[in-house]
């Protein structure tokens, strides 16, 4: 298999964990076809997770940590794994932990950034998994100590305690418990440093004893077609699932409300949007991802590579994990953010620390960091350690932005900063190219085909600069059309919908050079800091609400998430809550329900909702209402006073401020 003659002539010292976990996961009776699920925060682990699953032939399905426990639940049945291997904890700054009185008896890292992996191909080895980890002091694991040569590092250093939220206390065992599939057993890695979970016997394994009674696996050759892994994202699938509204509001009242839900004991049937799950086949994925750190990254075999995203997500899978190790280079690992771990100087000093020669990020990772210190002062801070640049003469710690940028350390190992996963806008790219002094391109992509689907491409010689507002070029392979709603096609300059071997759902145009601009979705999807959404989603839960009869979600403009969701819902006649009491409970329930990536916090009541006969809402007027652009209400919209409402609503939200009234 193309996957794992690469992992071993490149990820040399990888060799012997992936290769064990791998005969741990045999000996669990996993085999070609098989299902793993992964669910872990951004730590090596999890790499090796996903190549000794795919050692073996089998599946992984990584999910993102920002999901809740339905929303793993979902994945869990979806997906049938016959392990999970998981973390005990995750953390997060500021976290808000679901079980205050353990929570409260935790020794708490104090951290500064989160932690930080410099994962090479050669260098970085979790060396038989001797994993040193925490700051001086801090609990090992008992059987790796000692033995350590710190294969990575964490960094713990000054102010911002970063909390954990329980894994396999909380979440995980939340969504077995609530699975129709169980798994057989789970793997578990302790993260001695931060929280240790109790693990039930016969049932959990531990992560190092799992990998020490186990001998190392081959690898398992499979055809180029068969599966590589399931990743899910929002899509518009309908499916039926349970849903415990008491369990989330704690609600006695929501029981004994006058309209009961059909079960008395609040266990009700609803309609829930269910997660697209993407099977990815293993040959020309890999061989392509490998072709595109030079083709489109330009990266050479003795660069380093950054890609800033997840690894539940798929930027996260090709270019923290696969790209950059199939290639043979090495991948930097940061579980952190932008800003707050511990300060928005951090992408400043991974650069320069690691010489970072690319750099793959979202747009709002750059609006954080723009957001929090838009004059770089602690990023300048970071680069003047280095040797070029403003040196060490204290003076410079005052330069201005543009002096800052003539003296730039950073130019000396970055040469091109991408960005995908949601518009950029132009005033965040400008900004960004003045601080990282290097060029920002755009690409485009989709989790349903791997890698970027248009992008100016470094090793065919592309422009790095491109015209401003576009996404590149179609990468080869692609013929991207774009069509009329009558499926003709889009003249140059016109607005349509973007296809290629399939709808991609997202709108855009192209120009006369053939450059593509991606504007929005198209359809009932928002993307919320480039985490994908289906709205239909986020109004199942809030229909699941007792006090609710109708409701629409779409999406507003956020200056640093790019779009967050909003809501307007219509309360049921004789409704026992006040609107201020239901908003805030539908807060909590999407948090639950879909998890706190949502960044769910705007809805209110409003009279009626634009309908159409055939009893669709007309969600995008509402949206473009917001936007304050003229709306035409469609004529098969029911009740067009419906309209008059909704502005004054969105406008005490501070939108649709100029918006002329739909007519
Ligand atoms: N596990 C658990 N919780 C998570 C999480 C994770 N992996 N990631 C985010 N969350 C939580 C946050 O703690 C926060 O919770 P809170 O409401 O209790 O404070 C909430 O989800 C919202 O998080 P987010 O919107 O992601 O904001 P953030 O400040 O935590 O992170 C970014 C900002 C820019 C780092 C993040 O939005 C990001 O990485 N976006 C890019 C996504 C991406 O890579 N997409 C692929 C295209 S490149
Ligand atoms: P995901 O499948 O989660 O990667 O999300 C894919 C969606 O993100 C696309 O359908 C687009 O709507 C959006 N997206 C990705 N890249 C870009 C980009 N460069 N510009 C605008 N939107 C983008």
């Amino acid at each position: 298999m193309l996957l794992n003659l690469l992992a071993l002539s490149n990820v040399g010292r990888w060799y012997a964990g992936v290769s064990r976990l791998a005969g741990a996961l045999a000996d669990l009776g996993v085999g070609r076809g098989d299902r793993v699920l992964i669910y872990m925060p951004l730590i090596p682990e999890a790499i090796i997770a996903m190549l000794a699953t795919a050692r073996l032939g089998a599946i992984h399905s990584v999910v993102f940590g920002g999901f809740a426990a339905r929303e793993l639940c979902a994945r869990i049945e979806h997906a049938e794994p016959k392990i999970i291997i998981a973390a005990s904890c995750g953390v997060e700054p500021n976290k808000v932990v679901s079980t205050p009185d353990r929570y409260s008896n935790l020794d708490l890292p104090v951290i500064g950034s989160l932690a930080y992996c410099k994962s090479t191909a050669l260098d970085h080895a979790a060396t038989e998994f001797n994993i040193a980890a925490g700051p001086p002091g801090s609990r090992t694991e008992p059987n790796t100590r000692g033995k350590a040569r710190a294969p990575f590092s964490l960094l713990y250093s000054t102010s911002v305690a970063v909390k954990p939220y329980f894994i396999k206390r909380g979440i995980l065992n939340e969504a077995i418990a609530a699975s129709k599939v169980k798994p057989k057993n789970c793997i578990i890695f302790q993260r001695y440093n931060v929280d240790v979970a109790e693990l039930e016997d016969g049932f959990d394994i531990l992560w190092e004893d799992a990998i020490q009674s186990s001998l190392p696996h081959p690898c398992v050759p499979v055809e180029a077609n068969e599966p590589l892994y399931i990743l899910y994202t929002s899509g518009t699938t309908g499916n039926m699932m349970f849903l415990n509204v008491q369990s989330i509001l704690g609600s006695e009242e929501i029981i004994a409300h006058p309209q009961p839900f059909p079960n008395p004991n609040s266990r009700t049937l609803f309609y829930l949007d269910q997660p697209k799950g993407i099977l990815r086949p293993v040959g020309g994925h890999i061989a392509t991802l490998a072709w595109t750190m030079h083709t489109i990254y330009g990266m050479n075999k003795d660069d380093v590579w950054w890609t800033a995203s997840d690894m539940g997500w798929v930027v996260g899978h090709s270019y923290i994990c696969y790209g950059p190790l199939c290639y043979g280079i090495t991948s930097v690992m940061y579980e952190g953010k932008p800003d707050r771990t511990p300060d928005p100087g951090q992408y400043f000093r991974l650069i320069h620390e690691h010489k970072v020669n690319g750099l793959l990020t979202a747009p709002t990772a750059l609006r954080v960091i723009k957001r929090e210190d838009p004059e770089i002062t602690k990023g300048r801070k970071y680069s003047t350690k280095t040797s070029r640049g403003p040196g060490l003469d204290p003076r410079h710690l005052n330069i201005s932005v543009k002096q800052y940028v003539r003296n730039s350390v950073n130019s000396a190992s970055l040469r091109n900063l991408f960005v995908a996963g949601e518009h950029c806008d132009h005033e965040t790219k400008f900004w960004a190219e003045k601080v990282f002094n290097v060029p920002i391109l755009n690409h485009w992509w989709q989790t349903e085909t791997g890698h970027s689907i248009t992008a100016s491409c470094i090793g065919l010689n592309h422009s790095t600069s491109p015209p401003k507002f576009s996404a590149g070029m179609p990468f080869p392979g692609y013929d991207v059309r774009i069509l009329r709603s009558n499926g003709s096609e889009a003249d140059i300059g016109e607005l349509g919908r973007i296809v290629g071997y399939y709808d991609t759902m997202d709108a855009g145009y192209r120009d006369d050079f053939g450059y593509i601009y991606v504007t929005a979705r198209d359809d009932d999807v928002i993307n919320v800091a480039g985490h994908r959404l289906s709205t239909a989603a986020l109004e199942d839960v809030v229909m699941s609400h007792p006090d609710i009869g109708d409701a629409a979600v779409i999406g507003v403009p956020e200056s640093t998430k790019g779009e967050i969701p909003l809501c307007l819902f219509i309360m049921k006649k004789g409704a026992r809550k006040s609107e201020k009491a239901i908003s805030h409970e539908l807060v909590l329930m999407v948090r639950e329900l879909i998890g706190p990536i949502a960044a769910f916090r705007l809805s209110a009541a409003v009279s009626g909702l634009p309908r159409t006969r055939s009893g669709k809402i007309a969600r995008k007027s509402i949206a473009d209402l917001a936007r304050s652009k003229s709306v035409k209400i469609p004529s098969t919209i029911e009740d067009p006073s419906v309209y008059k409402n909704i502005k004054e609503v969105l406008q005490s939200f501070g939108f649709a401020k100029n918006a002329p009234d739909p007519k």
